[in-house]
């Protein structure tokens, strides 16, 4: 697959990506030389048998470990070429969502605290101003300030991640990684997140990395997609396209095979995405 060309607009860049572990003795390519860019104000929806490398090529991406070969630019630039507080400040342009809520937030810290620990970090904000850009935070996300004052394991799974959504976007990143934000959830709460990253999309101009196991929801959520395989990308191109008549054969048998949750992608549009009823 030829490398994508770097144009302005793309939130992300993808060149050339290889990932290889040392296993014991022997070396395990779990990237190949994986390319694609996602331009700004749109989601890439990225699907894959367990172990194709999803995981893997969002973390090289974003440069949470170091990739064996291969680049990325995240918004025009290398997190590579970068140190210090360059790199700090392009580190505050992404987020990243968990798929386990629950495991994902320090289980003995406050969810306002949580919530703060990136402006904290990457910001110069006072402890006031931190303290009331959290605030619009929680409502953002439709949770209350009681919630903000509670432990991970005294809210739902739904408000959790939520909390998890208001932690990735407080630094007002560009782009956001979506690692299975909601195959830790219930149905009915699946979509009431779905909605509320869609509606945060839309206020915010973000860019979305969405890694799902569940077709709907990639076929909901994304406008371009990509297909992996053993490390490789197979397809990829514009959603409906791949997701609805791919061109490859192990395309056709993953998404035959991949779950589905209708009732997900149906009752998204109907529900409020601040709704704090989870
Ligand atoms: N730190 C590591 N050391 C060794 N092997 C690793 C490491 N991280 C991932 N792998 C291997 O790389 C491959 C890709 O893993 P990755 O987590 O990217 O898959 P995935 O597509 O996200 O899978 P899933 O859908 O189950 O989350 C797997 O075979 C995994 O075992
Ligand atoms: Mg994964």
């Amino acid at each position: 697959m030829s490398a994508p060309r770097e144009q302005p607009e793309d939130a992300l860049v993808v060149e050339g990506i290889v990932k290889e572990f040392r296993v014991h003795r022997t070396v395990f390519r779990a990237v190949d030389d994986v390319s694609f860019r996602i331009p700004a104000g749109t989601t890439f929806g990225l699907v894959g048998e367990s172990g194709s490398g999803k995981s893997t090529i969002a973390r090289c991406a974003l440069r949470l470990i170091v990739p064996t070969a291969g680049r990325s630019l995240i918004a025009g630039r290398d997190p590579a070429t970068l140190r210090g507080r360059a790199l700090r400040d392009l580190r505050a342009q992404t987020g990243m969502v968990f798929q386990n809520p629950m495991a994902a937030l320090n289980p003995r810290m406050r969810i306002r605290d949580i919530i703060a620990e990136p402006l904290v970090t990457h910001s110069r904000l006072g402890v006031r101003q931190i303290r009331a850009r959290v605030d619009e935070l929680l409502d953002e996300v439709g949770l209350s300030a009681t919630h903000g004052d509670r432990l991970p394991h005294q809210i739902s799974g739904g408000q959790c991640q939520r909390a998890g959504v208001a932690r990735a976007i407080a630094t007002e990143p560009a782009l956001v990684v979506l690692d299975e934000p909601t195959s830790a959830l219930d149905v009915s709460v699946q979509a009431q997140v779905l909605n509320l990253l869609q509606g945060l999309k839309r206020d915010r101009s973000l860019s979305y990395l969405l890694i799902s196991h569940d077709l709907d929801v990639v076929r909901y959520m994304s406008d371009t997609a990509g297909v992996m395989r053993r490390g490789e990308l197979v397809e990829s191109g514009p959603a409906d396209v791949v997701l609805t008549h791919p061109s490859h054969e192990y395309t056709r048998q993953l998404l035959a095979a991949m779950p589905s949750t209708p009732g997900v992608a149906s009752t998204m549009r109907g529900h409020d995405e601040r709704s704090i009823l989870l």
